[in-house]
């Protein structure tokens, strides 16, 4: 199966990182207090940091879950930013045998950071070899094969694990039971995404107005990752056309080019409401036949394509299938089922 980076990689609007974000690392927040939204979130991380501190103790294990871009791995780094202590940074598929998974956990120190993304793709053997580490700091290791193999216990150092998925109804639930703080990341709101906007067109030295970058804001998916990258595409824009500073002409005809609309909908959420309402009449209808359909993995639908149309009010998932919504009718100049009806009746 291809990566879904690669299948994404066409999508400007993609949420999973690409190429183009190799500036992400200058744009991400170094502390909890420039981490713009996630209120929450933030609110209940700086009490258990703080907490922690005073103890002189590591931070409890923490699991954070939600869509790809909302700020997981910046967050990753804030915590050992401000706990003071090391990260490394490792993910569920790279650890391919339980050997990497002691080598990484023997090389820590007292208080370090072991952050896996991805981590619902751990598999299973190297889970195992996990939650002993995560309760007891041990490694119970198997040396040798056949009738003299032995199990070692090692110690490890006392660490904290960060964890992060996009998909946390697949973590298994001994491994999730093992984290203290588990955190949900939210989409952010189009006055959040502004101020991200804002701070990152400073850091790229690129002026641009309130109401500019509202619109951006707008366009971005409740995402982060995508706001940078929508930034990036208007300066660009904006600088071929000579202007100083980023307008919102420059917005609307820089991004209608990418084929993304005032809400931030591109080609591929307009071809799967499509399918949705003029194949199969709005639905009920399961992910992978609409995901057959358009020729695109029934993964990425879920992941990244059916939370924002869910969010926005456009589909609705049932357990017979997925529905569409008027919002979706109106949204693509369709006429709604219920005023199709009562406009034939009214020709009677
Ligand atoms: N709350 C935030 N404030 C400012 N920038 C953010 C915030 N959250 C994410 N970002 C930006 O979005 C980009 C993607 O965030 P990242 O942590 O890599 O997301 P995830 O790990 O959830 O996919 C980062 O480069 C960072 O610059
Ligand atoms: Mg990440």
């Amino acid at each position: 199966m291809p990566e879904q980076d690669d299948i994404e990689e066409s999508r400007i609007i993609s949420s999973y990182t690409k190429e183009e974000d190799h500036q992400e690392k200058s744009l991400r927040p170094k502390t909890i207090k420039e981490f713009i939204g996630q209120e929450k979130l933030k609110k209940n991380l700086g009490v258990y940091i703080e907490a922690a501190k005073i103890r002189e103790e590591s931070i409890e294990h923490v699991l954070l879950y939600g869509p790809p871009g909302l700020g997981k791995t910046t967050l990753a780094s804030i915590i050992s930013l401000e706990m003071n202590v090391n990260i490394k940074i490792t993910s569920g598929p790279a650890i391919e045998r339980p050997g990497d998974l002691a080598a990484i956990l023997t090389n820590l120190e007292e208080g370090d950071v072991l952050f896996i993304d991805e981590i619902h793709r751990l598999n299973r053997s190297v889970e195992e070899v996990l939650y002993p580490a995560m309760e007891d700091f041990e490694l119970d290791i198997i040396i040798g094969k056949g009738p003299s193999a032995r199990s070692i216990r090692l110690d490890v150092a006392k660490f904290t694990l960060i964890g992060a998925t996009t998909r946390v109804g697949l973590l298994s639930a001994p491994l999730r039971d093992r984290f203290g703080i588990i955190e949900r990341l939210e989409y952010y709101l189009p006055e959040e995404l502004e101020d991200i906007i804002t701070r990152a067109a400073s850091i790229l030295n690129t002026k641009i107005n309130k109401t500019a970058a509202l619109e951006v804001a707008k366009r971005s998916r409740g995402t982060p990752r995508i706001a940078n990258r929508l930034l990036k595409r208007v300066r660009d824009w904006a600088q071929v056309h000579s202007h100083e500073e980023i307008t919102t002409d420059n917005i609307q005809k820089g991004l209608e080019g990418l084929g993304i609309d005032d809400i931030g909908l591109d080609d591929m959420d307009r071809l799967y409401l499509d399918a949705l309402i003029s194949k199969f009449n709005g639905g009920p209808v399961g992910v992978e036949t609409i995901a057959a359909c358009i020729s695109e993995e029934s993964e990425t639908l879920e992941d990244v394509v059916e939370p924002y149309l869910l969010q926005q009010g456009f589909i609705e998932r049932t357990a017979r299938g997925r529905t569409s919504t008027a919002r979706a009718y109106t949204h693509l100049g369709l006429e709604t089922p219920a005023n199709k009806v009562q406009k034939q009746t009214e020709l009677f």
